[in-house]
């Protein structure tokens, strides 16, 4: 099993839904080991350790220097063996660092279709209002690989939500939450870290 840590800033819904899959069972390639948020007080890390899991929030101070907020990530997540990396609603974006010493090893859940309403700038509610603003008629949420470019690495897992004549972006926001990211999120864990696992092995 692959030691892993998630990384969060908010409410950890998506957290939840990993735990909650790894305690039915649905995960046995991965172990969540560590829940790190950059937002002091996040319920995410309440989540976590409900959960039993450690859970350390790790602020990046005003003036310091993304380069060496990585710094400090990747010593805390070196010093607990972490193998594979969950972003989870984590909302900085990963400095050079971090991104080169995990490769192929960072996950991160977009909630659009990518290539769709993603990039800099597209988080939270402003995906979902600019998918509203467009017009589309499916939406949806989408698994990756992080790399160099935000929301630009290699795609593991998609699924389409319909939008309604109706919608507004917190209903949609809520929907594609509860029809595909907490449903892609721990089977794409799964699926990742399974396939590590091979090539370890091979
Ligand atoms: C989710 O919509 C996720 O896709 C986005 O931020 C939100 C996080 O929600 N990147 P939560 O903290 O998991 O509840």
């Amino acid at each position: 099993m692959l030691k892993t840590a998630v990384l969060v800033s908010g409410g950890g819904s998506n957290l939840q839904a990993i735990l909650d899959a790894e305690k039915r069972g649905e995960i046995c390639s991965a172990r969540i080991g560590l829940v790190v948020s950059n937002k002091e007080g996040a319920y995410a890390l309440e989540r976590a350790r409900k959960a039993q899991v450690e859970a350390l929030s790790l602020v990046k101070a005003p003036d310091e220097k993304l380069q060496d907020y990585g710094l400090r990530l990747l010593s805390l997540l070196r010093s607990r063996g972490i193998e594979l990396v969950v972003l989870a609603g984590f909302l900085l974006i990963l400095p050079p660092n971090v991104i080169e010493a995990y490769p192929e090893r960072i996950l991160n859940i977009h909630p659009s279709l990518i290539p769709s309403f993603c990039g800099k700038g597209f988080y939270g509610l402003k995906v979902h209002e600019a998918a509203l603003q467009a017009g589309v008629k499916l939406t949806g949420a989408t698994v990756h690989l992080v790399n160099e470019i935000p929301d630009g690495g290699r795609i593991l897992m998609q699924k389409a939500v319909e939008v309604r004549p109706d919608d507004t972006a917190e209903g949609l926001q809520l929907r594609v939450m509860q029809e595909a990211e907490w449903i892609l999120l721990p089977k794409a864990l799964e699926i990742r870290a399974k396939q590590i696992l091979e090539e370890n092995n091979a």
